[in-house]
């Protein structure tokens, strides 16, 4: 197939597009470059050891999409480019629901003019808001608590609508939890700008130097060892369920919304262990007070991806600190 990824130079774009190139897929990566680099195209390239082809653009420029689902003969498109810093989505909401939301209603409309009716799109865990029940399945009620998270359930949401309109479409929405790790060859990973506002980003910059110590976000929550408990899933597995994604929606037509989590809970301060062992790292760490807006706990129920997707995830959280850590230390030190 030819598939198109938007926001194809991004962190979990360009882990897909890995796989996808893989399995014989012919890929094209759509991107404005908001939140990556192109240098990331220099690694995708040496990693599989081919060309691949990009396209500086914005999704809000319907025109240049139609264009480019045109001239290289798109099958599919997976719908990643989006805006997902919650903190700067609270500051600056209308620029959010107009990148996320406008971003979707402009590609969505480049395809139906071309034809073209098999979409993935990026999804999160944070649409359920906070967890009435554990483990997430699909049915519990979606109630985001930030903007960044109902730019999500808008998108997912207008795709619903699309597929009562008309049938014809298929349509995979994908809810990720906590994607982390990176490409074992260390040459991709996740590089936010600034100081991160994610666990795993801030260990590994942490272990590197660059930061001093950890705060970890309160240890007086009802969970295990007090910390939060999340549910962190390889970005490489998460990869592979684009690629399941894909095969699905070959013979399926409709809307799924559909967990992609590995079903495990994790705590910040088991996380931040693991990380020292398998590294053979020390990191700092001071116990601060709660983050506004933190659920205790936050995990899948991955049965419906297991079965419908016949896909698993494979990589513990040894692997994921592990990659994390040999991406930070080739590129930052
Ligand atoms: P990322 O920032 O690394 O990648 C997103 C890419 O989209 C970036 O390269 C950015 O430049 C591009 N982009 C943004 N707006 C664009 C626009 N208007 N036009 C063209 N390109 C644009 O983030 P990621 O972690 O790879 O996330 C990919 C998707 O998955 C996002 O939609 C995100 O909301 C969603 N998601 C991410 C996580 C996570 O924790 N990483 C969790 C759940 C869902
Ligand atoms: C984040 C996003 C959420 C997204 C989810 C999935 C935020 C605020 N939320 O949530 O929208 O759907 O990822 O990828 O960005 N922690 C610390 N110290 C730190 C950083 C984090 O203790 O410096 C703790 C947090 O309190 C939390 C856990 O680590 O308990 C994980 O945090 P983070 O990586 O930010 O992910 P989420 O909060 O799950």
């Amino acid at each position: 197939m030819n598939i198109l990824l938007t926001g194809g130079t991004g962190y979990i774009a360009s882990h897909t597009a890995v796989v996808l190139i893989k399995e014989g897929h012919k890929v094209v990566l759509f991107d404005n470059l908001a939140n990556s680099d192109i240098s990331v195209l220099d690694r995708l390239e040496k990693i599989l050891n081919k060309k691949i082809s990009f396209i500086e653009g914005d999704v809000l420029d319907s025109e240049l999409l139609s264009k480019t689902l045109k001239e290289h003969k798109i099958d599919a498109v997976i719908h990643f480019a989006g805006l997902k810093a919650v903190g700067e989505s609270v500051e600056n909401p209308l620029h959010y629901y107009e990148n996320n939301v406008g971003g979707s209603i402009s590609l969505i409309k480049a395809m139906q003019k071309n034809g073209i009716k098999k979409i993935v799109f990026s999804s999160s865990c944070t649409v359920y808001g906070e967890p009435q029940y554990l483990p997430l399945d699909e049915s519990h009620p979606t109630n985001p608590i930030n903007p960044y998270g109902f730019t999500k359930l808008f998108a997912e949401n207008i795709l619903h609508d699309l597929s009562i309109s008309d049938p014809t479409w298929s349509i995979a929405v994908l809810r990720y939890f906590n994607p982390v790790g990176a490409h074992e060859s260390g040459l991709i990973g996740e590089s936010p700008k600034g100081i991160p506002n994610n666990l795993m980003p801030f260990i590994a910059k942490v272990a590197t130097g660059e930061l001093k110590s950890l705060k970890v976000f309160g240890n007086d929550y009802k969970t295990r060892d007090g910390t939060c408990e999340r549910d962190y899933i390889h970005v490489m597995d998460l990869a592979e369920g684009h690629l399941a994604g894909l095969n699905f929606l070959e013979d399926h037509k409709g809307w799924y919304a559909i967990n992609l989590g590995t079903g495990q809970s994790t705590t910040v301060l088991e996380l931040l262990q693991a990380f020292e062992k398998i590294n053979h790292v020390k990191i700092p760490y001071e116990i601060v007070g709660r983050r506004k807006g933190d659920a205790p706990a936050c995990y899948a129920k991955p049965s419906y991806a297991n079965k419908i997707l016949d896909w698993k995830t494979k990589r513990s959280i040894e692997l994921m600190c592990e990659s994390s850590w040999k991406w930070e230390s080739s590129h930052s030190i």
